[in-house]
């Protein structure tokens, strides 16, 4: 197998990567062995030591996959040999065995799978008296793969499925390989449960896609803030998954949620804005730590943000001077400084006067529209809801008893509901 060398645009080694509780190179190893009966690994002897495989290093340096391929041929006592890639985690060990028990038929050199992507020689059968014709290779630095099986005795093999042997290039695809870490939703519940003194999220599930503003409505302690502090990593269900950016945020430590909390953003209830600075000062401070700014762009940056939520003439007022709405208004600007991908909004229209609400609301419009920002918004508003959200997420006894489109409220026959949306007629 080979294990070794860095790769370059993954900036670590793919071998160690972690793959379904061990390694890839251990993952690989295990389908190699089930169908070979023995593996060594080609790599660094002092990395992949205590991996539990015997290790060979590379006899001649700098020659990539075909250097590997000549230590295995020169170290292996057997005829056929199967030379596998530690990146390519969906190989089979039945695929495998099909692969050698056809070389050993073959009466070739070499059998190399060929899929409708083209020939994989990353994951192909060579027999021991190609050491020579290797050697040789190398030497006239022929250097990749493709190039030397053209030069040999090689029967090809038609494979069905070239996903088989897809190889982990990125780390995007290495998270697309492990769809248990990850979400296709921007924003997942899974089976959340929560209990503080009473249970407060019991089996809680929905989800939030890239673009989309999702409303969360229901009652006064309902678990609406709670909800949005699963959401930020500062509250661990007790049970559940819940995802975000992507990511199985679950068990993320602080140091992984700070990587998602810069792209997803609250502006809390209160604003939480420092009441020395000024507001111009508030979002600068949000800039400081942009190193690609100078202090010219982000003045620009500040103003640009002041003009997007019509705050421009509040520049050098202080929050104290403020109405609610206002610092609200501010507070968005602030989380906007982040560039964030999502943000998430809690009760922004409550206890402000109905012009101000219209506002705030014509300005998460803009957001949504224009900056395509993925949302959450808490409210009991439900204006707000039917003017901003796609979808709505229903909390009732600690339930979600509704999730769909904001249209189909309506519809919905549960009683709590059609309670809710009476006294909302009545207001
Ligand atoms: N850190 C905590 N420790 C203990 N109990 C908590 C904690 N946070 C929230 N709770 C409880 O969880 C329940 C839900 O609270 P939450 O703040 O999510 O309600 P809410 O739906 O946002 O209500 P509101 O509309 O009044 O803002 C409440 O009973 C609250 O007392
Ligand atoms: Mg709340």
């Amino acid at each position: 197998m080979l294990a070794g060398g860095q790769s370059s645009r993954m900036g670590q080694d793919k071998a160690l990567l972690p793959w379904k509780g061990a390694t890839l190179v251990q993952s690989v190893a295990q389908e190699v062995l089930q169908a070979a009966g023995s593996v060594t690994l080609i790599g660094t002897p002092e990395v992949y030591g205590n991996l539990g495989f015997p290790v060979i290093p590379d006899l001649i340096a700098g020659c990539g996959p075909l250097g590997g391929l000549h230590a295995a041929l020169s170290a292996t006592s057997a005829e056929w040999n199967l030379v596998v890639a530690c990146d390519m985690p969906s190989v089979t060990h039945e695929l495998l065995e099909e692969l050698l028990a056809a070389a050993e038929q073959s009466g070739a050199d070499a059998l190399v799978p060929e899929t409708p992507d083209g020939l994989e020689p990353l994951c192909a059968v060579y027999h021991a008296r190609l050491l020579p014709a290797v050697e040789s290779a190398i030497q006239s630095k022929l250097l990749t793969m493709h190039d030397f099986v053209s030069t040999i005795r090689a029967r090809l093999w038609p494979a069905p499925d070239a996903s088989v042997f897809r190889n982990m290039n990125t780390p995007e695809q290495l998270l697309e390989g492990r769809p248990k870490d990850t979400s296709s939703h921007y924003i997942e519940f899974v089976d959340v449960y929560k209990t503080f003194d009473k249970p407060v999220l019991v089996d809680v599930s929905f989800h939030v896609d890239a673009g989309e503003t999702v409303a969360i409505i229901g009652r006064s302690g309902v678990g609406k803030s709670v909800t949005l502090g699963h959401i930020m990593g500062f509250l661990k269900p007790d049970q559940g998954r819940i995802y975000v950016a992507y990511s199985d945020i679950t068990d993320m430590t602080e140091t992984e949620l700070r990587r998602i909390r810069k792209k997803v953003t609250m502006v809390f209830q209160s604003g939480a804005l420092f009441d020395s600075l000024t507001v111009g000062e508030n979002i600068l401070f949000s800039l400081e730590t942009r190193e690609d700014y100078n202090e010219q762009n982000k003045e620009d940056v500040v103003r640009g943000l002041l003009n997007l939520v019509d705050m421009a003439d509040y520049e050098n007022v202080y929050p104290t001077e403020l109405s609610t709405g206002h610092k609200r208004a501010v507070a968005i600007a602030r989380a906007l400084a982040a560039q964030p991908e999502c943000i998430l909004y809690d009760e922004p229209t409550t206890m402000v006067d109905p012009i101000m609400s219209d506002h705030l609301i014509g300005l998460m419009l803009r957001l949504k529209n224009q900056l395509r920002l993925t949302a959450v918004v808490v409210t009991h508003d439900l204006d707000l809801m039917r003017r901003v959200a796609d979808t709505v997420v229903v909390l009732y006894e600690g339930k979600a008893i509704f999730f769909g489109p904001v249209a189909d409220l309506e519809k919905s026959p549960h009683p709590h509901i059609q309670e809710f949306l009476a006294m909302d007629r009545v207001a």
